[in-house]
C-alpha cells in the first residue's frame, strides 16, 4: 500500500484554516502549518481539545480544503482540482477512521466494507470477495453478517478499519480511534495498526489523547493552538530505505521552504532535517444512520 512515488507522501506548506461564525466574523483555526509525511511513517497528533488536530486531520484527508496553503499529495497538488476530483482522489488514496465508527447501521459489516468499493465502481461478486478478506484480515470473518448494533466497540472499530483499507488506500487517517474504547480493546486496536505499519507498509496518522499509544508511533508531531510545535523525537524511524533514498531526489516544488513539521531525522528532498464518499463519503457524513 506503499505509494511508488519518489515524493513525500504529504507535503503541506502555510496551511491555514478559518471558519466563518458570523457575517462578519472569523475564527482562525490554524493560523500556519507544514507538514511532511513520507509513506511508511507512522505519525502521532497530539493535543489539547480544540487544537485544531480534527480540522488539520480533515484537511490532510480532503474532506475540507484549506483558506490558503499549498498540499502536495505524492506529488500531486491536490488543492488545485475540482471537489469531484478532490473526491475521487481520496477514495482512491485514504482511508479513514473515526472515533465514533461512523458505520451504517442498517447493514451488515460485509456491506459496510463493501460500501468504498462500490463508489469505486468495484463489481458486487469482486466487492464481496475483498470484503470478506478484509474482514478475515482484521479478525472479524465470523462476525460478517452482524449489523453494527451486534456488535462490540472494538469489533466495530476492526470492522470500520477494514473499510477504510477496502480501496488500498496510500494513507490511514485515524482520528482518536481509541478514544471511544476501554484501555484493552484500544490496544487491539492499536495493535492492528501496528501490524498494518510494519507487515503491509500502510502510512498511518494517527491523533489520540493517549500519550502512551503516540509514543509508540514513528514521530508525534503535538499541535498547540492550531500549530505544530517542536517534540522529542522518539528515535524510531520506520521510514523504508528506498523511500529514503527516494528522499534524496529532486522535487519539482523544492522552492517552497521546509517547516516546522518536517519529518524529524529523514533526509528530506527540500534539505530540511527535519467516507462518506468511499472509504470517504460513508464514513464523513454525519447522519443519524451511524453506529
Ligand atoms: N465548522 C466550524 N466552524 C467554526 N469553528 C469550528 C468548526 N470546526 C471546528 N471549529 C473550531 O476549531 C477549533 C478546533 O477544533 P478541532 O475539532 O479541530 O479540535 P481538536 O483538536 O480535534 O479537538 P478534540 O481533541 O476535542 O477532538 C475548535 O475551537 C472548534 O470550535
Ligand atoms: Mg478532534
Amino acid at each position: 500500500m506503499t505509494t511508488p512515488s519518489s515524493y513525500p507522501l504529504i507535503m503541506m506548506r502555510g496551511i491555514v484554516k478559518k471558519f466563518n461564525i458570523g457575517s462578519e466574523e472569523e475564527l482562525t483555526v490554524i493560523p500556519g502549518v507544514d507538514f511532511d509525511m513520507h509513506s511508511g511513517e507512522f505519525v502521532a497528533i497530539v493535543g489539547a481539545s480544540g487544537s485544531g488536530k480534527s480540522t488539520l486531520m480533515n484537511i490532510i484527508g480532503l474532506l475540507d480544503r484549506p483558506t490558503e496553503g499549498q498540499y502536495f499529495f505524492a506529488g500531486t497538488d491536490v488543492l488545485n482540482s475540482t471537489d469531484d476530483a478532490l473526491s475521487s482522489y481520496r477514495s482512491q488514496n485514504i482511508g479513514f477512521v473515526f472515533q465514533n465508527f461512523n458505520l451504517i447501521s442498517r447493514v451488515d459489516a460485509l456491506k459496510n466494507v463493501e460500501m468504498p468499493l462500490m463508489y469505486a465502481g468495484v463489481g458486487r461478486k469482486e466487492r464481496a470477495q475483498r470484503a470478506e478478506e478484509l474482514l478475515a484480515m482484521v479478525g472479524m470473518a465470523d462476525r460478517m453478517h452482524h449489523l453494527p448494533t451486534q456488535l462490540s466497540g472494538g469489533q466495530k472499530q476492526r470492522v470500520a478499519v477494514a473499510r477504510a483499507l477496502a480501496n488500498e488506500p496510500n494513507l490511514l487517517l485515524a482520528d482518536e480511534p481509541t478514544g471511544a474504547l476501554d484501555s484493552a480493546t484500544g490496544r487491539m486496536v492499536m495493535d492492528m495498526f501496528h501490524d498494518l505499519h510494519q507487515n503491509q507498509g500502510v502510512s498511518i496518522v494517527f491523533i489520540t489523547h493517549n500519550p502512551e499509544l503516540a509514543a509508540e508511533c514513528s514521530r508525534t508531531q503535538t499541535m498547540v493552538d492550531g500549530r505544530f510545535v517542536s517534540t522529542p523525537d522518539h528515535g524510531v524511524h520506520t521510514v523504508a530505505a528506498p523511500l529514503l533514498a527516494a528522499a534524496e531526489t529532486t522535487s519539482p516544488i523544492a522552492e517552497i521552504p521546509s517547516g516546522e513539521g518536517s519529518s524529524a531525522g529523514v533526509s528530506h528532498p527540500l534539505g530540511s532535517p527535519g467516507q462518506p464518499a468511499t472509504a470517504t463519503d460513508a464514513q464523513s457524513s454525519t447522519t443519524a444512520d451511524k453506529e
